[in-house]
């Protein structure tokens, strides 16, 4: 949530700053804000609302030359999105500007005490105290100022400050938010995520947990917050600017859903050994471990969470590990069971959401072992997880995730055959057989976006519908979920996803004629149970879209609308079922003239709790 860059090099830093932020609104686009460093000022431009906005302002007036300069996307927690909360946010002198990600907890003390010495300050942010502190503790050493600050503020934060005397260094400061540096030459950078600067540099050094990183055209300096030098991890991003631009595509989401097969091949490539079998060193577990193991519990949110669920269906099936499958931001709160013999997986396409964090360290409080299934690379839930089991999907934009759960269910079947494997739950050959299943699937997804006209049809004539359901059985249940997720957040329609067996119970009561219900039929043996529920339903004037395998007839007879997905293993069937929730969603909020890459009120990383 927001997100952050700061630039010192030759170039003109408004530049940079603001194709930083470009790719960086995915993380909240309330407001922006840059600020660069000339002349001896710092000169701030900040308008609420998308980034075009503060795009428009700067072709307005007169243009920033400094060559070191910060910048901001917001999505707001403290205050308004108005201009004048959006950041970056000044001192008293004017000299001292602030951007910020995060909540700073004690940020009512802070600002009282400030105001008491006399201290001005004009927003609702907790963000504008940290410009008056840096401002009060500022003695012509920028970093050990923030430091000095750092020291005295809760919650969680990633700062990055530039001083109107320096007009060569950025200062940033992180707790528990991401903060990256940029390596390039003569020129470096700051910013949230890599996605940033791809274009300037493929090149990254790690900040870690609680330091402050000096950043000069010619030098990074990282120190911890006593001012002791600490030595960084420097690593190569293996993919370029392509991958983070949008190719033509009309929208990011488009883009990455066709993505997906190349993502899933990602997913498993080299994972497999000489005889065919799994070879997942990344687990970091030995195998008396894994065979030690009680029980698995899953962490994540949102559609994470629906990549959780049917990963449990997996791992169950496959292993007979008990296996459970909790809300992250519930998880911590209600004193679960977990202990040395618990494995704790955290399913996280950002690696950065707080509340998936949070559930993580109160499992490893417990001594849990745990796994990171993520797709980013040096997130904070890998780098605090014993292991980590990278997605690879690459670089996801659309805030509405896509490729990353398709890559995250991948790694789940993984896990799954991985025990399995260990645990001799199922034999060598039936690991195997699972695999080369799995193996066939990018290229099963591909024929199933070559069939989506029909859907993108379908989507724009239910467009004016203001409620639509979603239901399934099994591994259905989870795509249930995900599809009215994915319909409810882009489209802003009252979507909801029940197990079919569940809408007797209440749901039922929703359907009136014409009721769209999206049912999610693969192949199975729950099947004529499936049909039972979907004639009730009709039987009450719903309209009927059933999502089935080919050479399946037995739903049939029963749908107003079908849509066909090539055959594969029930238990694998959420990796094609998923792909026509995808396209009907999009096509749905397009057809509804709405932004599918930013849906309102959302950001994609959420590191908020
Ligand atoms: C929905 C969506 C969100 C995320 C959720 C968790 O399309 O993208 O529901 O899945 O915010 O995010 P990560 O996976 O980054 O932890």
């Amino acid at each position: 949530m927001c997100g952050i860059v700061g630039y010192v090099g030759p170039k003109r830093a408004v530049d940079v700053v603001l194709e930083g932020l470009r790719r960086l609104e995915y993380r909240g686009y309330d407001s922006a804000g840059v600020a660069v460093v000339e002349n001896a000022t710092v000169d701030v431009e900040r308008r609420a609302g998308k980034l075009s906005n503060l795009e428009k302002a700067l072709s307005e007036r007169e243009q920033m030359t400094g060559t070191t300069g910060i910048g901001h996307t917001r999505w707001a927690t403290h205050g308004a999105p108005t201009d004048r909360n959006a950041h970056p946010h000044v001192d008293c002198t004017g000299k001292v500007a602030v951007v910020h990600n995060g909540t700073i907890e004690n940020f009512a003390e802070l600002r009282h005490a400030l105001e008491v010495g006399g201290h001005q300050l004009h927003s609702e942010t907790d963000t504008e105290a940290v410009a008056h502190m840096v401002e009060e503790r500022y003695d012509g050493d920028l970093a050990a100022a923030v430091r000095s600050v750092c020291k005295e503020l809760g919650g969680s934060f990633v700062l990055v400050v530039a001083h109107a005397d320096h007009p060569d260094l950025v200062v940033g400061a992180r707790r528990n938010l991401p903060l990256v540096a940029g390596v390039g030459e003569g020129e470096n950078f700051l910013a949230s995520d890599v996605t940033a600067f791809i274009g300037h540099t493929r090149n990254a050094r790690v900040v870690d947990q609680d330091q402050i990183v000096e950043l000069r055209s010619d030098s990074i300096t990282v120190t911890d917050l006593e001012g002791t030098v600490v030595d960084g991890e420097q690593y190569h991003v293996d993919w370029d600017t392509d991958a983070a631009e949008k190719g033509g595509y009309e929208f990011f989401m488009l883009k990455e859903i066709e993505e997906q097969p190349a993502a899933v091949r990602e997913t498993l490539a080299g994972r497999l050994d000489s005889k065919g079998l799994l070879r997942l060193d990344e687990l970091a577990l030995s195998d008396e471990d894994i065979r030690d193991l009680e029980q698995v519990v899953v962490v994540a949110c949102g559609s994470s969470y629906h990549s959780a669920m049917v990963g449990k269906y997996a791992i169950e099936r496959w292993t007979r590990i008990a296996t459970s499958v909790e809300i992250a931001s519930e998880f911590r709160y209600r004193d679960p069971v977990v202990n040395r013999r618990t494995l704790l997986v955290a399913v996280s396409q950002s690696g950065e959401t707080a509340d998936t964090l949070e559930a993580l360290r109160h499992a490893r409080q417990q001594r849990a072992w745990s796994l990171a299934v993520t797709n980013t690379v040096g997130s904070t839930v890998a780098r605090e997880s014993d292991a980590a089991l990278y997605t690879r999907g690459g670089p996801e934009v659309a805030v509405a995730s896509t490729k990353a759960v398709m890559t995250q269910m991948t790694a789940m079947y993984l896990v799954g055959l991985y025990l399995a494997q260990v645990r001799g739950t199922r034999d060598p050959d039936e690991v195997r057989a699972h695999l080369r299943d799995l193996q066939e699937i990018p290229h099963l997804i591909e024929e199933t976006l070559s069939r989506m006209e029909v859907v993108r049809e379908l989507a724009r004539d239910l467009s004016s519908e203001e409620r639509v359901l979603f239901i399934g059985r099994h591994v259905g249940y989870p795509m249930a979920l995900e599809g009215a997720l994915k319909l409810k957040e882009l489209a802003y329609v009252s979507a909801e996803g029940f197990p079919a067996g569940e809408i007797k119970h209440g749901p039922i009561a929703l359907v009136e004629q014409g009721t769209p219900v999206v049912v999610l039929a693969p192949r199975h043996a729950l099947t004529s149970k499936l049909v039972t529920n979907v004639q009730e339903l009709r039987a009450r004037g719903a309209r009927t879209i059933v999502v089935t395998t080919d050479g399946d007839d037995a739903m049939e007879p029963y749908a107003d609308h079908l849509i066909r997905i090539p055959d594969t293993k029930s238990l694998l069937s959420p990796l094609l079922t998923m792909v026509p929730m995808q396209v009907f969603a999009a096509e749905f909020a397009k057809a509804r003239g709405l932004d599918v890459d930013q849906p309102r009120n959302l950001a994609k990383s959420v590191t908020v709790e």
